[in-house]
């Protein structure tokens, strides 16, 4: 299979292997698009198909996880739009059909949904280089892809809050301190120790590992789809305010935004 916006190998010399998939838009810093989500939809369900895999590892660049969805492809949309197309949805959220483990190593920005990215995958292994930030309010929207609900679990209420409503990035030390990333390394062990980690696992049983994804998940998540469908419809609502469209036009033009708060 070919892919133009990821990049995916197979590591490791032993019996079960690793796939590893590499986030690969750098002009945009891995800014996520419909083209992008959906390659990395196929290229998980092919490796989780896949029983020389034991686990997966998902990776970006050394400046950037993903900065967030893509501004420009958002831009446009209005509430009808975003409500009928599911507006990223469809393709978001084939990652949490993978039953064999994800880890998420992340260096430089993981941002908006690029956070919520790294959230959805297992655990987080940080580059003392990684910044985590939710910064969706700046652009008059919100998370729609469960950072309202997938942060306050992995951080706490009140730091969450305080991300999602200053839109402060978080450096990969607060985020440890927090529970939001499972270890930091230096940046440029990052990929080895994803690596070693997944090798490990791999060398583990395989239904065992599936198993304690599926109870771990079921602990941690309760009524958590409920909040991430609410979440969605709200998201899309917020095409339908000035904001966004004065928020994103902001940013796409390099310019201040002036919110009218409506
Ligand atoms: C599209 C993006 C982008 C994004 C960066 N770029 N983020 N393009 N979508 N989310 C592009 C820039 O436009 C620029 O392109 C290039 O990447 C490099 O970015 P710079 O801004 O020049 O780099 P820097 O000054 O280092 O700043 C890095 C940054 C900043 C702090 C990450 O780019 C930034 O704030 N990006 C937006 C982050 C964000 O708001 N994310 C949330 C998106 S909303 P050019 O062509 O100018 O070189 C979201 C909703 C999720 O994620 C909903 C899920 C359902």
């Amino acid at each position: 299979m070919t892919y133009e916006c990821i990049l995916t190998d197979v590591r490791g010399d032993g019996p079960r292997k690793t796939g590893l998939i590499t986030l690969n838009r750098p002009k945009q810093l891995n800014a996520l698009n419909d083209q992008l989500m959906d390659e990395l939809g196929q290229a998980l369900l092919a490796f989780d198909a896949d029983d020389s895999i034991g686990c997966i590892v998902l990776t970006g660049s050394e400046r950037a996880f993903a900065a967030g969805a893509d501004i420009p492809t958002m831009a446009p949309h209005n509430f009808m739009s975003a409500f009928k197309s599911g507006l990223i949805s469809k393709n978001w959220e084939t990652i949490l059909q993978v039953r064999k483990p994800v880890i998420a190593a992340v260096a430089g920005f993981a941002l908006g949904g690029g956070c919520e990215l790294a959230m959805m995958c297992d655990f987080i292994i940080a580059a003392d280089t990684a910044k985590f930030g939710q910064p969706e309010i700046k652009l008059g929207i919100i998370p729609g892809a469960g950072g309202t609900q997938r942060l306050p679990r992995a951080v706490g209420k009140s730091k969450a809050m305080d991300m999602l409503l200053t839109a402060r990035m978080m450096d990969a030390a607060e985020a440890e301190r927090g529970g939001l990333v499972s270890r930091v390394v230096a940046a440029d062990q990052l990929l080895n120790e994803a690596l070693a980690a997944a090798e490990t696992i791999n060398g583990f049983s395989g239904p065992s590992a599936m198993l304690i994804k599926e109870l771990v998940n079921l602990a941690y998540q309760g009524p958590l789809i409920d909040g991430v469908n609410v979440e969605r419809r709200y998201f899309h609502a917020l095409f339908g305010s000035d904001d966004q469209r004065e928020g994103m036009d902001a940013f796409i033009n390099k310019r201040k935004p002036d919110f009218k708060h409506s």
